[in-house]
């Protein structure tokens, strides 16, 4: 890459991260195309986790009275309901031995290689799991969906869609209301994604970020 490629491709990066807010309003009439989604569903699966474990699931929530219900869960946030769609990231309920198993499973079976040959980054695996009470296994698997968050909002906002990240919400009623328990799984985050509504008053703010001085240590 020559450096005018570098320099238009910098510029690019920053323009886009800078178009990108948490959208307060959406427009409720403009959805994603199901082509569309399915990208953001890759972007998700590609993320990386602690030794690729993956022990998370992502849900789209497409049923618009169920999103209605979320509103007044999602501290009365109506961007649950009224973006083009509705992602909630989930962990698992438990992590254990047997996902490693599982998991080493699959490693085999994508590389080609034997299952004994992978003994040994087995067993430290499942020392990384085991070696973590419940709520340990839980922190460490939330704070993975930080990474999928991460990721899907810049991969938006690279496509020119918009997102909000959402902590804000009743998580023990999103995971009863979506019936999340009894499919193993724990509501983290939720992040509506479309278009901005054009009369979003947050769209036009301009960022506020601490100066990079005070920012960055550098040793
Ligand atoms: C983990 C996380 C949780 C957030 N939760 C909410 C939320 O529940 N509702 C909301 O409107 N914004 C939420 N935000 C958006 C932040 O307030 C916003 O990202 C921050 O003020 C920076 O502004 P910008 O993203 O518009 O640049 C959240 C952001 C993050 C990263």
């Amino acid at each position: 890459m020559s450096h005018t490629e570098y320099q238009t491709q910098a510029a690019a990066l920053l323009e886009t991260l800078s178009w990108r807010y948490a959208v307060k309003k959406f427009d409720a009439e403009k959805k994603l195309s199901e082509e569309q989604l399915q990208l953001l569903l890759e972007v998700l699966r590609l993320t990386p986790s602690s030794y690729g474990l993956q022990a998370w699931k992502f849900v789209v929530v497409e049923n618009s009275d169920l999103r209605r219900e979320l509103i007044k869960h999602s501290w009365n946030q109506d961007q649950v309901a009224d973006a083009s769609h509705l992602l909630v990231l989930c962990r698992k309920s438990s992590l254990n031995g047997e996902d490693v198993e599982q998991f080493v499973q699959e490693i085999a079976e994508t590389r080609g290689v034997s299952t004994e040959e992978l003994a040994g980054y087995e067993n430290m695996m499942k020392g990384a799991v085991e070696g973590r009470t419940k709520d340990e296994r839980a922190v460490w698997m939330e704070k993975q969906l930080y990474i999928a968050l991460g990721n899907l909002m810049t991969a938006c906002a690279s496509l020119g869609i918009d997102s909000c990240p959402m902590e804000g919400f009743d998580a023990g009623a999103y995971d009863e209301l979506l019936s999340l328990e009894e499919k193993g799984l724990n509501a983290v985050l939720v992040v509506p994604v479309g278009y901005r509504a054009e009369d979003d008053a947050y769209a036009p703010l301009a960022k506020v970020r601490k100066p990079l001085d005070e920012l960055i240590v550098r040793i």
